[in-house]
């Protein structure tokens, strides 16, 4: 076991101009941590994982490992295991040779590797596939042997990139409930790197979420859901996203169509100065209110039905232009398609600013 940290670290991939494709990451995993990294395509998740790895140069910066820095260490002397997307199994092996490979490779006796299959095997509930081919597998049953691969050796840090993303929705859901709970039985630091945002927050002790590069936040999902660093932080985590407007502000409160949301003290404080803020708001701290009480004025575009609530999508209008709201409901009694609504500020408490260019958020 072993904690992890990146110090710094950059890789530079040349061209005119150069990509950094990971850029002066600091970032502190403790020992027993599962921590996922989340980002949109192209935001240099898989690139950190490889540095960890020692599959990719650390350009600026240094890697340490259980306190030792490894930033110069090839690969196999860093004790670490991973997951890829395409867990390619050998297709001539057993599901039992299949994951005790890497251990016949070191030299193990075949006592021990046989021992350290057949645990690993109940964990992941593959003791009755043990003799079978891969091709005999359905993709979940393949995707575990490939954790019994990295499982066995016993690393002192997982790495896993997108493991998950062969698997159907429903498969997904249940191995990834089934990940959180091997990992937290293991106690083995782990570094998950998915781009769906309900995957890192479901299964992260701590997220770290990237963009273009750059650390945005890394925080508890509690934390990351409740009080996002930035703008494009509030609009990532969370499903359906956060409403991100920028709205006029005056000394009262932010200037929606029809309502002045008033706001805190501390919240105008920190946007002294400014004529405009981002101003956000989560479906689920809106609602719909009768017509005669204080709203603003939205016309109903989509209602989408999940059962206990309902999503209401509609356009109101904010000085001159239309914009898009959306409103978590009651899925009882969902409005009808085309209706016009009020909707109101339910919970004065979950609001969000932002500054209208760099993102940043208002007050602490
Ligand atoms: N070998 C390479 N040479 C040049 N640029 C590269 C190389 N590998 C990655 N990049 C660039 O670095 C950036 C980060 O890539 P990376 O694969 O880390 O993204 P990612 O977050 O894992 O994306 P995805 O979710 O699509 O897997 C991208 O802009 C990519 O084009
Ligand atoms: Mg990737």
């Amino acid at each position: 076991m072993a904690e992890v940290s990146y110090v710094k670290a950059s890789r530079v991939f040349s061209g005119n101009p150069p990509v950094r494709a990971v850029d002066e990451l600091s970032l502190e995993v403790s020992d027993g941590e599962f921590l996922v990294l989340v980002g949109p395509s192209g935001s240099g998740k898989s690139t950190a994982l490889r540095m960890l790895a020692g599959l990719e140069d650390v350009d600026e910066g240094a890697i340490h490992i259980g306190g030792k820095d490894v930033t110069n260490v090839p690969p196999k002397g860093r004790d670490i295991a991973m997951v890829f997307q395409s867990y390619a199994l050998y297709p001539h092996m057993t599901v039992a040779e299949n994951m005790g490979f890497a251990l016949k490779l070191r030299g193990v006796s075949k006592t021990e590797i046989k021992a350290k299959v057949d645990e690993a095997a109940k964990m992941l509930d593959l003791t009755k596939y043990l003799d079978r081919k891969p091709k005999a597998l359905s993709g979940g049953q393949r995707q575990r042997v490939a954790m019994g691969r990295a499982i066995v050796r016993e690393p002192s840090v997982f790495l896993m990139d997108e493991p998950l993303s062969n698997l159907d929705a429903k498969l997904r859901v249940e191995t990834r409930a089934n990940i959180a709970a091997l990992q937290q039985r293991l106690g083995t630091t782990t570094i998950y790197v998915t781009h769906d945002q309900v995957e890192a927050m479901t299964m992260g002790h701590r997220v770290a979420v990237l963009k273009d590069g750059l650390l945005q936040q890394c925080d508890t999902p509690r934390a990351l859901y409740d009080r996002p660093a930035n703008a494009f932080v509030a609009g990532f985590i969370g499903s359906p996203a956060m409403n991100l407007k920028t709205v006029p502000i005056t000394s009262e409160g932010a200037k929606l169509d029809g309502i002045i949301v008033p706001l805190s003290r501390a919240a105008l404080d920190a946007a002294g100065g400014l004529d405009e803020v981002t101003f956000g708001i989560r479906p689920e701290a809106l609602g719909i209110v009768s017509s005669n009480e204080e709203g603003m004025e939205m016309t109903v575009e989509l209602v989408e039905e999940l059962g206990a609530d309902a999503l209401v999508h509609g356009a109101v209008k904010i000085g001159d232009s239309s914009q898009r709201f959306v409103v978590r409901v009651d899925g009882r009694t969902p409005p009808t398609l085309g209706q016009h609504v009020k909707v109101a500020v339910r919970d004065h408490s979950e609001i969000h600013l932002f500054h209208p260019e760099s993102g940043e958020r208002l007050e602490a």
